[in-house]
């Protein structure tokens, strides 16, 4: 601070933005500041876009209708119990809040349920990025073993045509000469999905309204960028934008504590598991990070059950670093800003068709 700046009245000095910080730390970034991150956040993300429809496809409201039923449906999984929602819960953030989600027949499976919410804007879907879509992501789900367990498309649609479903893929697919099928199942389940967008206050924040962070979450914000973060999670979904290596400076089962599983033969290699190549041992795709901070635990197994602790962990593992508390403390108020409006509709449970008799 220069010479002539100590005899400044204190009054004055707080009319100087920069000189109001020095004083009060815990008042608001200068403008200036502000104005440079929210610049600088620009660059590396972007805000939800109002939609995520497919090109061509228009978003129906009677295809959002007979998917938003579909994702609740039970009676199509082979033990009558199992919906999209049974996993994806409105209670939970379209999550389930278990670290290893519950399949068929009440068998664990390897992985943890990520939330729905914003998943159409992801590169692919799953941790390994074997389903391209949320469209193929459900349409899959009915034939695999530890999900809906159907044994061949035939019976799934001959159960939904017997629950009294044709009126309402009529509705969706009118120009199907055989509109129950589960091509639109598929189809109908995606349409609801990508409606499925969480606007957060960090978008209005990237839209350029300061206030939308509080200081904390601007100083996160700040660190999550320059301690490397955002190399990998970045653009619309804040991550699910690339694949990556879990674990770069060591085993990641050595700080996660995670342990081998069943189903992977040993310790859950990620992408290698669909694609059997080598080079892709331990790859996953870079989880979004909207909504994180509502949706724990954390990692593709559930390993890590608290968010400051899940982000102690990623700078260790990704990038070598030891963060202080306050850091952790400031990136973990940055991702609550990650915290989206639920969709409106969301939490009410639809009325599904009853079987005719
Ligand atoms: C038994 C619980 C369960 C059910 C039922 C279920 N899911 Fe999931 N879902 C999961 C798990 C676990 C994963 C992660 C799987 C993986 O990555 O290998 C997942 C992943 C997803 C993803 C990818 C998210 C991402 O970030 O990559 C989407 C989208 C999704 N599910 C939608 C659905 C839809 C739609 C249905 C109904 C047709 C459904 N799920 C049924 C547990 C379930
Ligand atoms: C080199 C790429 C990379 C960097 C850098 C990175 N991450 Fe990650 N992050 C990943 C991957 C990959 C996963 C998924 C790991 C898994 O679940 O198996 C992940 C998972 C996470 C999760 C858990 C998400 C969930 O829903 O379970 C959080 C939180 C997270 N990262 C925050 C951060 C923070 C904070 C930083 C900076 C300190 C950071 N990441 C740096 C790649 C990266």
């Amino acid at each position: 601070m220069k010479k002539t700046q100590y005899v400044v009245s204190c009054l004055s000095a707080l009319a100087l933005a920069g000189g109001a910080f020095l004083l009060f730390p815990s008042l608001a970034l200068s403008d200036n500041d502000d104005q440079a991150l929210i610049a600088k956040a620009n660059a590396l993300f972007k805000p939800l876009p109002a939609s995520s429809a497919l090109e061509n496809t228009e978003l129906t409201p009677s295809r959002v209708a007979l998917g938003k039923a579909l994702f609740f449906e039970t009676r199509v999984s082979s033990d009558g119990r199992l919906g999209c929602a049974t996993c994806h819960n409105p209670a939970y953030h379209g999550a389930d809040s278990l670290a290893l989600t519950t399949g068929i027949n009440g068998k664990v499976l390897a992985r943890n349920a990520p939330t729905v919410f914003n998943t159409s804007l992801l590169i692919a879907q799953h941790y390994g990025g074997n389903r391209a879509t949320v469209e193929e992501q459900a349409y899959k789900a009915l034939l695999s073993p530890v999900a809906y367990g159907n044994t061949s498309n035939e019976q799934v649609e001959t159960k939904l045509t017997q629950l009294g479903y044709l009126p309402l893929f009529k509705a969706a697919y009118p120009a199907d000469a055989k509109p129950v099928n589960v091509d639109n199942w598929g189809k109908a389940i995606g349409a609801y999905e990508r409606t499925l967008l969480t606007p957060a206050p960090f978008d209005k924040f990237l839209q350029g309204d300061a206030q939308a962070l509080s200081r904390p979450a601007k100083l996160g914000l700040e660190k999550f960028i320059n301690t490397g973060c955002a190399g990998c999670h970045n653009g619309v979904t804040v991550g699910g934008q690339s694949y990556q290596k879990f674990g770069i400076t060591q085993d990641y089962w050595l700080v996660t504590g995670s342990t081998p599983k069943d189903a992977f033969k040993g310790y859950d290699k990620g992408r290698f598991h669909d694609t059997k190549d080598e080079a892709d041992a331990f790859i996953f795709k870079v989880p979004q990070l909207r909504n994180v901070a509502v949706t724990p635990p954390f990692f593709h197994d559930g390993s890590v059950a608290s968010l400051p602790q899940a982000v102690r962990v990623m700078a260790q593992l990704q990038l070598g670093k030891q963060l202080s508390d306050e850091d952790v403390s400031h990136i973990v108020s940055f991702l609550e800003s990650l915290t989206g409006d639920i969709p409106a509709d969301f939490s009410n449970v639809p009325k599904l068709p009853s079987a005719p008799h």
